[in-house]
């Protein structure tokens, strides 16, 4: 465990008010704010040593260049990967489930081919897939969450039939929390041959995650959840993988050589990167993971779990609070719903009024929400410089709308 206000004291924002009120921000699934050694390295590149990439020979293009290419080992570091020209650095985890659409599956499957899918997925990994079943007849097959919203890797396994030809899974979901166990859906699928994509956009927030052991094909994940620049991000391709890849977007630093009738592909991960990519987004991104690491995942995770359990007691404590998910080990993002007329976009605006930030409405899930029932939630998702004292506020306001609406 660390010292909270400690950390709280290195993001500039997390000592502003809204609405009169201290911010609560409780919105860090949707994106988390930045330490200032990270609005700090977003200023220098710009002010000190802004020049585009892997082109000029001058020495702001070198300095631009080293700094971004640094940043490929450090997430194969904050990944646990240990070769990092496994890291393809790009704008997200959607442009990421996309590369691997169009560049892997699309090529490789025909109608009547499957992908495995649970319903708790984010659209991000959803919407890929369907533009499959739609153009080209791929079947999508999908497995539900138990009733306390966990999913058993062994339901997943069994849906993996003859014509699967990938499981596409989440590592930890955006809206219930729920830790799924991607290392026995990756040990059992790479067992019958096929490959795994896990979308760690909310876990590698929240826990260690080591690839080299998961196992996994395909690893998504997001800069500005983690703590990093908006459109920044990177995703782990397996070697094999990227042999059966063609390339997802053409254009510059992806090729070797273009001619009139024929063109040469730069080798990967470059030629997953087209075109002058995000280059201060990764430089912040870097950075964002060295303060992650120097914290500490394991720390962070302590941090968490204990804010976590006091965050479900209090919630738990409210008898009009419906709060989804109670897997366990789930991590501290909590979505409910009031009894009586509070719409979750009511309450949040309440609860704004307060100075408490959180997202309402399907959080981009929608098969989920069909699934339990419902159209809309309000969700609060801790992080890691959250607070007992914010939970407390967050629980007061509630009671406040819950005495408004009641
Ligand atoms: N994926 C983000 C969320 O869950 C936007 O809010």
């Amino acid at each position: 465990m660390y010292d909270v206000e400690k950390i709280r004291a290195d993001f500039p924002i997390l000592s502003r008010e809204v609405n009169g009120k201290p911010l609560v921000y409780l919105d860090n699934g949707a994106s988390a704010q930045k330490p200032k050694a990270v609005i700090d390295a977003v200023t220098t590149a710009y002010a000190e040593e802004y020049s585009n990439v892997h082109r000029g020979l001058h020495t702001l293009s070198n300095i631009a260049t080293e700094k971004y290419e640094a940043v490929r080992g450090t997430v194969a570091r904050f990944l646990g990967v240990s070769d990092e020209s496994q890291i393809v650095l790009n704008s997200g985890t959607t442009e990421g489930i996309n590369m691997v659409a169009y560049g892997w599956a699309m090529p490789r499957m025909e109608a009547g081919d499957e992908i495995v899918l649970s319903v708790m997925e984010h659209h991000a990994n959803i919407v890929p897939w369907h533009f499959l079943r739609e153009r080209q007849g791929v079947v999508l097959k999908w497995v539900d969450t138990e009733p306390d919203g966990s999913l058993d890797p062994q339901k997943v396994l069994d849906a993996i039939g003859p014509k699967t030809k990938l499981v596409a899974v989440t590592h930890l979901s955006n809206v219930l929390g729920t830790v799924v166990d991607v290392n026995t859906i990756c040990k059992g699928a790479r067992a019958q041959g096929v490959p795994v994509l896990v979308d760690g956009s909310q876990a590698a927030v929240h826990m260690p995650v080591n690839l080299d052991e998961m196992g996994c094909d395909f690893y998504v994940v997001t800069g500005h959840k983690l703590y990093g620049p908006s459109a920044s991000g990177a995703a782990f391709v397996r070697k094999e993988r990227y042999d059966e890849m063609r390339p997802f977007m053409g254009g510059g630093d992806m090729i070797r050589e273009v001619h009139k009738d024929w063109i040469s592909w730069n080798d990967p991960p470059m030629k997953f990167e087209a075109g002058t990519p995000g280059i201060v987004q990764a430089i912040g991104l870097g950075v964002a993971l060295d303060y992650m690491m120097g914290v500490g995942m394991q720390a962070i995770a302590a941090h968490e779990a204990d804010l976590g359990a006091y965050a479900q007691d209090r919630l738990g404590g409210l008898n009009w609070l419906n709060v989804q998910g109670h897997a366990p080990g789930k991590a501290a993002i909590f979505s409910f719903t009031m009894d009586g007329a509070a719409h979750p976009h009511d309450l949040s605006t309440i609860l704004d009024k307060k100075g408490v930030a959180v997202r309402a409405g399907h959080h981009c899930a929608n098969p989920l929400m069909d699934h339990i029932g419902l159209t809309a939630t309000c969700r609060a998702s801790l992080g890691m410089y959250n607070t007992r004292a914010e939970i407390d506020t967050l629980v007061e306001a509630l009671e406040l709308a819950h005495d408004l609406f009641g």
